[in-house]
């Protein structure tokens, strides 16, 4: 009896010249001649063309459609060299076709999939996402996506950080504010956390530094192409900080070791989507809101000298600055108005009015943001106090602070976005696989947007 053959994945089919094999996947596109019928079959490494060369064959080629799973067993030849597609990385090789099975038939395709690019609006995009990801180019943001987060971790070890869990379920909200989901916790209310902030600091009791990538909650009353409802954020946070200049230097490593990699790992990717290397100096600008504000008014005639944070229109111009003058697609900003940032941020010793805190700023955009943090007990409760915030919702939290908490701080990003910027995407939703958003959970809320409409 003949051998069963065990599948191949396409790139591994590369070194197997001249055998045979059987290769399994999703037909991409079919392309029927008559007696010969081509086909484009998908797995998780690529691509390969598949002929079909005899009548039998190409009239079975002929009658599959667009995302049908097949495994087809075959000899692997080497291309003519007039056939040879130097855009594809399996472009000097084809599968001379023998047997076809059909695994699963697919429906037919509401849209052609066989394109480069998709050709379709962000709603329908995402209202056909189980099959839009498919297709090459949106599955490479997502790859794209997985190295950013690979790098995190690279970088954040590096720090001395060690990688934790934490819940997304607490007694309180993290950063304030009315932006929060609240459930129902056994009769009792509680909220999907905004951020794991109280926990990372928590921790630094026991593991001194720490960092997690963990699912963050946002009730945004708003549709913007930035915000999300939940957000992927990659947190660190660091004990024993000496000077605020730690901090800095500490979040400027991480944002811009994790778009150094990328940029270097996806340039296939970086090319697809037409995007330049991104600009990183050695060292990266660094000012004051108050100077950045002054920076923008001088570009722009806009008087700022009584907003209390950058805009979004203030984050792009103070970049396009960065850009031009320091050759740099990164900016930190710091010092904000300490009333404007959350109650764990440290004022400054120097001037209270002003918080030890930052974003960096990346092509126009936030991408990450932290503090110093208060880490003295009686200092933390005077500043809940101040914002009128009850500390009975922060037991745990508090006992931290009241048994030793050395001096610390910490940042966070959010992963949509580094992806979205790093690729120059228009909407952040694109940057997530399932975005949530105040019209969206999968399902389009056609109620959520009457509701919407009867509000403004
Ligand atoms: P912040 O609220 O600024 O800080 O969030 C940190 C980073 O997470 C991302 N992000 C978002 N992305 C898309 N949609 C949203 N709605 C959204 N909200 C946040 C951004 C942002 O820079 N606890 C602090 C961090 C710290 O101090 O360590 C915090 O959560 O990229």
């Amino acid at each position: 009896m003949a051998k069963t053959l065990t599948r191949t994945t396409i790139l591994d089919s590369l070194e197997k010249i001249g055998e045979e094999i059987k290769v399994s996947g999703w037909v991409h596109t079919v392309r029927a001649h008559g007696k010969i019928a081509f086909l484009d079959l998908r797995d998780r490494t690529g691509f390969l063309q598949v002929g079909a060369f005899t009548s039998e064959l190409a009239e079975q080629f002929a009658k599959l459609g667009q995302q049908d799973v097949v495994s087809i067993t075959g000899t692997l030849k080497k291309r003519e060299e007039k056939y040879i597609n130097s855009a594809l990385p399996t472009g000097t090789i084809e599968l001379e076709a023998k047997e076809l099975t059909v695994l699963s038939k697919s429906a037919e395709m509401p849209f052609d999939m066989a394109t480069k690019d998709l050709h379709l609006e962000l709603p329908t995009l995402l209202d056909y996402r189980a099959l839009t990801l498919r297709h090459p180019q949106q599955q490479a943001i997502f790859k794209v996506q997985e190295q950013i987060v690979e790098e995190f971790r690279k970088a954040a070890k590096e720090l001395g950080c060690m990688e934790v869990f934490v819940p997304t379920l607490a007694p309180s909200a993290s950063e304030g504010g009315a932006d929060v989901f609240k459930v129902d916790y056994y009769g009792r209310d509680a909220y999907l956390t905004q951020s794991p902030q109280l926990y990372k600091q928590i921790l630094l009791g026991a593991f001194e530094r720490v960092f997690m990538i963990s699912h963050a909650y946002r009730a945004e009353p708003s549709v913007t192409t930035r915000h999300l409802s939940e957000v992927v954020q990659i947190d660190v946070e660091l004990a024993f900080i000496e000077e605020f200049g730690e901090l800095l230097d500490a979040l400027e490593f991480v944002g811009t070791s994790i778009i150094k990699h990328t940029a270097s790992v996806c340039k296939d990717v970086l090319t697809l989507y037409g995007v330049d290397e991104p600009l990183i100096p050695v060292n990266i600008p660094r000012l004051t809101l108050r100077e950045a504000q002054k920076i923008v008014t001088e570009r722009t005639s806009r008087d700022l000298s009584r907003e209390l944070d950058l805009n979004p229109e203030d984050e792009k111009e103070i970049c396009a600055w960065a850009a031009t003058e320091h050759k740099s697609d990164f900016v930190t900003i710091t010092h904000f108005p300490t009333k404007k940032r959350a109650f764990y941020t440290h004022p400054d010793p120097e001037n209270p009015e002003y918080s030890l805190s930052y974003d960096l700023l990346f092509k126009g955009i936030e991408i990450s943001s932290g503090s110093k943090r208060i880490n003295d007990y009686q200092q933390l409760l005077g500043a809940m106090k101040e914002r009128g915030i009850d500390p009975s919702g922060f037991t745990l939290y508090l006992q931290a602070f009241k048994y030793g908490i050395p001096p610390e701080g910490g940042f966070s990003f959010g992963i949509e976005r580094l992806t979205m910027k790093l690729l120059n995407l228009a909407n952040v939703r694109e940057a997530s696989l399932f975005p949530r958003d105040m019209e969206r959970i999968d399902e389009r809320l056609s109620q959520v947007d009457q509701k919407t409409k009867k509000k403004s």
